[in-house]
């Protein structure tokens, strides 16, 4: 179905555009936003999805939802970048639509906030989150792990939210010696949510990244394969929902 709404476009753009800018130097934001309006969101339809009205949005686009998160707050980022290559890869594959975000766009109180209602930017991208039908999780390694950060945001989430949540797993490093990160980690991580993790999980080297590009020819690769694997949690979803409706 498309959708011919333009001003809803704009003001999803806006919005996200718009994000927690404070601190970063003037000359900096616009092209921060430019980079924001152009790949947040990603749609197979040209329609652009306004992420605090899930309702609207389920009904205006054919296909899932795929909401990407980078515990990164660089800019430029080579995990967001990792996040996004992998959303824009998966609709491509599945049609629907994509938005990532990042630590940056969490709101400046996000660090000492307990409850999600405490920052309305961050309690926006929680919801967005929480609704999305597949999710791709990065962090950049820190010190052996994901980042403090990254897990301040999981930390928020009610146990019985992401059960059965297909993830995509991913994490970029300095070097490869914190590459099982993936495995030791985000995995068990995520695994405590009952989420359905894909089985190929990606790690990316500073080798991986060229112009803020991911570039490395097997990650690559293995990224596609790791995309692949939505094909059967999503088609599982979706005849789970068919045999609700049928009930
Ligand atoms: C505080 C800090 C700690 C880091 N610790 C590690 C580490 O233990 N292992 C590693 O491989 N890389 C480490 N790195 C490198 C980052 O993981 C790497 O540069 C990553 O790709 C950065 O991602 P970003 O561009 O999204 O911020 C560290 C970087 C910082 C700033």
């Amino acid at each position: 179905m498309v959708n011919n709404r333009p001003s809803q476009c704009s003001r999803a753009g806006r919005r996200l555009g718009d994000r927690h800018l404070r601190g970063v130097p003037s000359s900096r934001r616009g092209e921060r936003s430019v980079h924001r309006s152009q790949a947040v969101l990603q749609t197979s339809s040209n329609v652009v999805s306004d992420i605090e009205d899930h309702r609207l949005r389920q009904s205006a686009i054919a296909g899932p939802v795929f909401v990407g998160f980078a515990g990164s707050w660089s800019q430029p980022s080579k995990t967001r970048t990792l996040v996004e290559e992998a959303a824009s890869r998966a609709v491509k594959r599945f049609a629907g639509s994509s938005h990532v975000f990042d630590i940056g766009d969490l709101g400046d109180t996000f660090g000492v906030a307990s409850r999600p209602q405490q920052s309305p930017a961050l309690d926006r991208q929680l919801k967005a989150f929480l609704a999305a039908d597949a999710l791709i999780v990065a962090s950049p390694v820190f010190k052996g792990s994901y980042t403090g950060l990254f897990k301040h945001f999981i930390d928020l989430i009610d146990p019985d939210r992401l059960r059965n949540k297909p993830v995509l797993l991913a994490a970029t490093g300095g070097g490869h010696r914190h590459s099982l990160v993936v495995e030791h980690q985000l995995r068990p991580l995520f695994g405590f949510f009952e989420c359905r993790t894909l089985a190929t999980g990606i790690y990316a080297g500073p080798e991986d990244f060229a112009d803020g590009r991911l570039v490395g020819a097997e990650t690559s690769e293995r990224l596609d394969r790791a995309v692949e694997q939505f094909a059967d949690h999503l088609a599982a979803a979706a005849t789970g929902s068919a045999h609700r409706i049928g009930r």
